[in-house]
């Protein structure tokens, strides 16, 4: 970056603090390089639970919060919201304490919008939040209108029989009742809770929404949060294209297998299916035996994730008999470089957002098999909002994947995704060539 660029707004601090997650973990890393190359000085707080390697980062400062956490916030059996909730009581206080000690010397924090505890404690302190989206606009729009959709009986979801699951929501569009946030083994009420923490503490305490998207894919979405919000939304994304960040900054909890690029150079273009359900994401046994005898049976070469843990009940052995002479597995994969290789055609994604927009940014079609949480909302805008992708559905049988998987990789359904996806490609590039978010966020917090 430029010396006359940095500048103007050199000396002023701006702290971060990310959700320790691998999913909410990356963006704002991605973003405090981008706020660094911009002038700023960047402290990121973090917890010690997940916490990210500093050497990666020598631009940025890192200030440990010093929390005392319960299992029930580490532990991925007490269930995702269960797990927020226990993180943010126990992170406010300290939180507050470690952002309080960087006072007078901080202009504003960006805290993961997750982070509801931290926003108010933000405002207790007197420094003005930001939020980040880690999610897409339109699961954030999705959390702002729960309240309205629980007045007019849309939610709680009355399981897989209620009636209404495939009616449109009328202010959500293209969402139907099913797409809406779900967390299996989640009481509605708990979530439907969780959910109004965040948007209250939005409505409160923040002073504005940061989100990893992009004006091509949600502006329309964007305009509504903000009327909604009476606050200012920043589409900066796609963060992982736009960050300065070099590649061996990026902080992954778990090592890449970086074998799988070779593999990869052993095929011919868009031949080989990439199957990932991200890193948080558990299948029940019978779910991974449909998907193994699914990838078998479609004739398609695969790269296969089978992250340790993400299968309940223990490390599975492949179903006997299975003919993997076509497949590679590996424990986790440098997933960035997996999308943007020319040998993949398709990924079979549980579209958890940072993999969605990788997918979107390499113009890569999606077979979306949402596991919880905003990736059923994500799972609607890829197939039915920007036909890049085909939905799994609830029925989980080896035939019907493996037909999927087909159509996905060859014939015309699948050079129709390929056409879409190549457009959002462009769209998406345009984007990175753009500054316009980032000048404007910049702006703002300069105003604060
Ligand atoms: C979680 C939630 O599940 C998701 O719905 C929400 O949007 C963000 O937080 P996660 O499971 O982490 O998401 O999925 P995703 O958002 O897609 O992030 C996964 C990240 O891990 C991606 O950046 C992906 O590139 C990376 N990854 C995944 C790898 O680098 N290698 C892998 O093998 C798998």
């Amino acid at each position: 970056m430029a010396k006359q660029e940095r500048e103007p707004h050199s000396g002023r601090r701006v702290a971060l603090f990310p959700l320790p997650f691998q999913g909410h973990l990356s963006p704002m890393l991605q973003l405090a390089a981008l706020l660094r190359s911009r002038g700023f000085a960047v402290t990121v707080l973090h917890t010690g639970f997940n916490a990210p390697d500093p050497a990666r980062h020598r631009e940025l400062a890192f200030v440990p919060i010093h929390e005392t956490l319960p299992e029930e916030a580490t532990s991925p059996d007490a269930g995702i919201v269960a797990q927020l909730i226990a993180l943010n009581a126990a992170c406010e206080a300290p939180f507050q304490d470690a952002l309080a000690s960087l006072l007078p010397d901080v202009a504003c924090v960006v805290v993961d919008g997750q982070w509801y505890a931290a926003l108010g404690a933000a405002a207790l302190v007197g420094v003005p939040a930001l939020a980040l989206r880690t999610d897409s606009a339109a699961t954030f729009r999705s959390m702002l209108a729960y309240p309205r959709l629980r007045d007019a009986g849309y939610i709680p979801i009355q399981g897989k029989n209620d009636e209404r699951l495939d009616e449109p929501v009328p202010e959500l569009e293209p969402l139907r009742v099913r797409d809406l946030i779900r967390v299996d083994g989640c009481e509605a009420d708990a979530l439907c809770g969780f959910i109004t923490r965040v948007a209250d503490a939005m409505r409160a305490s923040a002073s504005g929404v940061v989100v990893n998207t992009f004006d091509a894919i949600e502006a329309s979405v964007l305009g509504k949060i903000e009327t909604e919000l009476s606050q200012p939304a920043f589409a900066v994304g796609p963060l992982h294209k736009l960050s300065p960040m070099a590649a061996a900054e990026h902080n992954f909890l778990h090592s890449p297998d970086r074998g799988c690029l070779a593999w990869l150079d052993a095929h011919p273009p868009r031949s080989v299916l990439y199957v990932s359900l991200g890193s948080v994401a558990c299948i029940d046994r019978g779910v991974f035996d449909e998907m193994a005898w699914a990838l078998a049976g479609s004739g398609a070469p695969f790269l296969w994730v089978i992250r340790p843990g993400s299968v309940r009940g223990g490390e599975p052995p492949l179903p006997f008999g299975l003919d993997m002479s076509r497949g590679k597995i590996v424990p986790w994969a440098p997933q960035r470089d997996v999308l943007a290789h020319p040998a993949t055609g398709g990924f079979w994604t549980h579209c958890g957002w940072n993999s969605t927009l990788e997918s979107v940014c390499e113009g890569v079609p999606m077979l979306a098999q949402p596991c919880f949480a905003d990736q059923t909302v994500n799972a609607r805008y890829v197939t039915h909002q920007w036909g890049v992708g085909l939905e799994l559905g609830e029925v989980f049988d080896r035939a019907r994947v493996a037909e999927a998987v087909r159509r996905l990789m060859v014939g015309e359904e699948c050079a129709a995704m390929r056409e879409s996806a190549r457009r959002l490609k462009i769209q998406a590039k345009q984007c990175v060539s753009a500054t316009v978010a980032m000048d404007n966020l910049v702006k703002y917090i300069c105003s604060l």
